[in-house]
This record gives structure tokens, C-alpha cells and sequence, in this order.
């Protein structure tokens, strides 16, 4: 170990045990937005965390990949929205611990005025984007939760922040798949599109079940770690597109999702750091951005 290791160590050269950033913060069990921060490269992730992290890894070694390509497909969707359509709000539910290219800078980064509302249920979401956002007038976070359904969309700072006469970026982005039951998650889609303003917009990604026999390794470790992952068919992804207008290359594999002719600019792969995406080919995750019509 190096003199300049050692200054991190408390006195005695033990490594000090790691401390929750808020007294409600639990640190000993694994957690969702955690396991992905660290995917990400992010440092908002405690042992415990960084551990399920590595058993799945073992299992599924393109989930870091996978994480990222993710993260891509979220940056495309939005920057699509603010550039070829009148999209210039959006609702990110599930939306993660801050990381790079959050949701409001790139937004931002066309449109300074671009409004975003950030809505996660794990708490240590909170406590980092309430010190992200502090000077940001224009992007708000809440603690909530997907389950609540409509009911979010009545929630005051919501119907403050965001302007229900003008079209909503909605963004869904591996966080169904944490919606256990089937008819449940379809309800919840189908209510949130009937309550959006015409000419809103959904982007969902979603953990694939092959087919309905197979339960890929990598995804059985995840959920050993955190009993939270429902997988979902390619026919049952689908359903959460009926009554909307797949873009681009329609509902996807997380590697072949394009916007096509549809617009939207080069890829910039640089920001999100993907390289050759072909060792994903086969990676079980899906994608899609619509415009809903109903
Ligand atoms: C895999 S991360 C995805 C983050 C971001 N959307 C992205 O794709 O880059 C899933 C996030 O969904 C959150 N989450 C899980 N279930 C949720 C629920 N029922 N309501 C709100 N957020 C939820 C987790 O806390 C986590 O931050």
C-alpha cells in the first residue's frame, strides 16, 4: 500500500467502516438505484451494494455494458424529443442516482428552459439530487413511487412544475420491470398515458425474459440479491406500446435501438462511453420511444 492509500485509513490503517449520508439511508442491505449507480461507475454505492454488483457480474459479465447502453438509450430518447418534437417537459420516473448526462442537462443543454421532474422511491436518490438540483429552477425531485400511478400526476409540486397543456417527455427507464405484477404495471401505463397531454411521449426499457421457460443467470443472481426483477417476454413489453407509435427502430434489443430516418442527430457514444456494443447482441433487455396517441 502506498503512503498516499494510507491517508484515507483512519489511525489505526483500518479502512473506517462506511457511514450512511442521512440516518435514513440503510446501508446494509443492497439496493436497486445502488447495484446500477455502480454499474455506471458512479460512487453513490456501499460494500453491500458493490458485492450484489460482482455476483451478478459473474452471472451476466454485460451488465455494466448493458447499464450503459441503457443510459444511452435515455440521453438519445430525450435529446429526439427536444429536437423533433415540441417535447420541452419531462417526468423521470424510477430516474436513478444523479450520474452523468442527467435528464435535465441534456435537456437543458438544447433548451435551457427544459423542465424536469425526477421521481425515484429509494431515499438516497433524494439526498443526492436535492444537492444537485439546489440552484436548478427548472428541475425538481420527489420521493415516490411508480405504484402510485395517476396519483403522482396529482401530487401539487407536479401540477407546478410541469405544464399539463403542453406535451411530457414521460421516461420509464428500467424501472417497470420492478412492478411485479403484470396487470398492475399495465394499469399503471395505461392511466398515466390517459392523464398525459396529447402529444406526449413515452421511452421505456425493460429486463426481457427470452421466452417464457427461459430465466437468464445473470438476472436469477440479481434478483437472489434483491427479490425485485420481473421479467417480461417481448410480447409483454409490447403491451406497454398498444395505443402508441413506436419511433425509430421500434421496440428493440437494448444493442439494436436506433432512431432510423427518424431524426435526432449522430450517436455520441463518447458521453456514455460504450465502444463496441456488439458483445451485447444478445444481452435480454429491450427498448422503446413512442409517441402515445391516445
Ligand atoms: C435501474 S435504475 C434506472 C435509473 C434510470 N431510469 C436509468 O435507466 O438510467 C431503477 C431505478 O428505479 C427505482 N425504482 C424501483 N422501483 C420503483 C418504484 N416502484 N417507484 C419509483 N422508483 C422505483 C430504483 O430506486 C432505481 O433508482
Amino acid at each position: 500500500m502506498s503512503l498516499k492509500d494510507s491517508s484515507s485509513m483512519g489511525a489505526s490503517g483500518v479502512e473506517p467502516a462506511e457511514q450512511p449520508p442521512a440516518p435514513d439511508i440503510d446501508i446494509t442491505k443492497p439496493h436497486i438505484a445502488r447495484i446500477y449507480d455502480f454499474f455506471l461507475g458512479g460512487k453513490h454505492n456501499y460494500a453491500v451494494d458493490r458485492q450484489a454488483a460482482e455476483q451478478v457480474l459473474k452471472a451476466m459479465p454485460d451488465a455494466r455494458l448493458a447499464a450503459r447502453v441503457n443510459r444511452r438509450f435515455l440521453i438519445e430518447s430525450v435529446r429526439w424529443m427536444m429536437r423533433e418534437t415540441g417535447v420541452r417537459q419531462f417526468l423521470d420516473i424510477g430516474s436513478g442516482l444523479p450520474t452523468q448526462q442527467n435528464v435535465h442537462e441534456v435537456a437543458q443543454a438544447i433548451d435551457k428552459d427544459a423542465r424536469v421532474v425526477y421521481i425515484d422511491n429509494d431515499p438516497l436518490v433524494r439526498v443526492h439530487a436535492e444537492a444537485l438540483l439546489a440552484t436548478d429552477p427548472n428541475t425538481i425531485f420527489l420521493t415516490g413511487d411508480l405504484r402510485d400511478g395517476t396519483a403522482l400526476l396529482d401530487r401539487p409540486e407536479i401540477r407546478e412544475h410541469l405544464d399539463f397543456s403542453e406535451p411530457i417527455g414521460l421516461l420509464l427507464v428500467a424501472v417497470l420491470h420492478f412492478i411485479q405484477d403484470n396487470a398492475e404495471a399495465y394499469a399503471i401505463t395505461d392511466a398515466l398515458y390517459e392523464a398525459l397531454p396529447p402529444g406526449s411521449y413515452v421511452a421505456i426499457s425493460h429486463a426481457m425474459r427470452p421466452d417464457a421457460d427461459s430465466y437468464p443467470e445473470g438476472y436469477a443472481a440479481y434478483n437472489r440479491a434483491t427479490g425485485s426483477l420481473t421479467l417480461r417476454t417481448p410480447e409483454e413489453i409490447g403491451r406497454f406500446f398498444e395505443g402508441c407509435t413506436l419511433i425509430g427502430s421500434g421496440l428493440s434489443r437494448l444493442a439494436d435501438w436506433h432512431l432510423g430516418d427518424s431524426g435526432g442527430g449522430p450517436r455520441d457514444d463518447e458521453v456514455t462511453a460504450i465502444g463496441d456494443t456488439s458483445a451485447l447482441k444478445d444481452f435480454p433487455g429491450m427498448c422503446g420511444l413512442a409517441r402515445i396517441d391516445r
